[in-house]
């Protein structure tokens, strides 16, 4: 496509969502970025959360963290380009350790990723022998290779009831956990850790626990409340609220549908004739709103994931030209990352 094409294509799908003047910029971006993909033969992912004018025009393929992670294994390009975070392009590298896998920007971190060590997992193991480890895909390599399975927030309930034990280690979302908790029926504690020290047994020993849990959280989901929905359903009575997973339970309890981010996505393309509010990170509002120009979509936007909004039409540029920033793992923690990330697809 000549960048006329790509900016009458742009204008059409995101009229009113990215500022006009700045359209004939982007699609410059685009043209240059689509070639280079040729050139390399690279593709590009891009997660729900990527800013519309990224989203409509450079990825390959567009999902959530199950389906980016699903499609990541199948792709024989020789460099993947991902457009997410950290952790995301860490999972494509887990599952193509052969290939150059790019993250535009060193800044892509997660504040749940950030939130748990490789040491903080081998502690916990210690004090809760035999106990398998579930984690959450929002973790870098080193903390899923201390893993038995990984889960993403479309499959989490599913993961939790495939072991088959009664107790789980859950890690490292603190909301995630309480919101799995409730749905398996499972009692939830948060034990700890005293670094350097062993955990002191009949501290939990005494408590009828079946989910261990950590407290990290995303600092974007926390942020939604309780009297957020109390406000906006007292101003429009046949709003329909939407939340993400990794929003506190008061809040997926307040709201009428909780679901990864594509399913988010697919319920709204099922909805008529209401008000639709959703609690999530607002450049899929945005991206919502581009796809469904007639539905009455509400949300609260000043919520923007500060990694997310790293991956820039301009920086992915960068990373095609110059092959940066390269993700590197370790062979032995790749390996054991594999394995759990691996037995995540299988039973998904
Ligand atoms: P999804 O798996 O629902 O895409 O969520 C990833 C994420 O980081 C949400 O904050
Ligand atoms: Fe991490 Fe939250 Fe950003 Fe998702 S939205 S990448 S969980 S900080």
């Amino acid at each position: 496509m000549d960048i006329n094409s790509i900016y009458n294509s742009m204008q059409k799908a995101l009229k009113g969502i990215v500022p006009e003047i700045e359209l004939k910029y982007k699609a410059e971006l685009v043209y240059k970025i689509n070639n280079l993909k040729k050139e390399k033969n690279a593709i590009i992912l891009g997660h729900n959360y990527m800013e519309p004018a990224l989203f409509y025009t450079i990825p390959d393929i567009k999902g959530d963290s199950l389906e980016l992670s699903r499609k990541a294994a199948e792709v024989d390009n020789d460099i993947i380009v991902f457009c997410g975070v950290k952790f995301m392009a860490e999972t494509a590298k887990i599952l193509n350790p052969n290939k150059t896998v790019l993250l535009p920007s060193q800044k892509a971190g997660c504040s749940l990723a950030e939130s748990i060590t490789a040491d903080d997992v081998r502690q916990l193991k210690k004090s809760f022998p035999g106990v398998p480890v579930v984690t959450y895909v929002n973790t870098y390599a080193d903390v899923k290779a201390e893993s038995d399975i990984c889960c993403t927030s479309s499959n989490a309930v599913s993961v939790v009831n495939s072991l088959k034990t009664d107790t789980v280690i859950f890690l490292p979302d603190e909301y995630l956990a309480k919101n799995v908790a409730k749905e398996t029926g499972k009692h939830i504690i948060f034990p700890q850790i005293l670094h350097g020290t062993e955990q002191k047994k009949n501290d939990v020993d005494i408590l009828d626990y079946q989910l261990i849990g950590w407290k990290g959280r995303c600092e974007v989901h926390e942020k939604f409340s309780v009297e957020d929905i109390n406000n906006v359903r007292e101003q429009f009575s046949d709003v329909v609220v939407l939340a993400h997973p990794e929003c506190s339970p008061e809040v997926v309890e307040a709201s009428d549908f909780s679901g990864s981010t594509t399913t988010m996505i697919k319920y709204v393309e099922k909805l008529n004739g209401c008000k639709i509010l959703l609690l999530t990170e607002c450049s899929m509002g945005d991206n919502i709103i581009a796809e469904n120009p007639d539905k009455d979509i509400l949300r609260l936007c000043s919520v923007r994931c500060p990694h997310m909004n790293q991956i820039t039409l301009e920086a992915t540029l960068s990373s095609l030209t110059d092959l940066k920033y390269k993700i590197e793992i370790p062979e032995d923690i790749r390996l054991r990352a594999h394995k759990a990330v691996q037995r995540m697809i299988e039973i998904s």
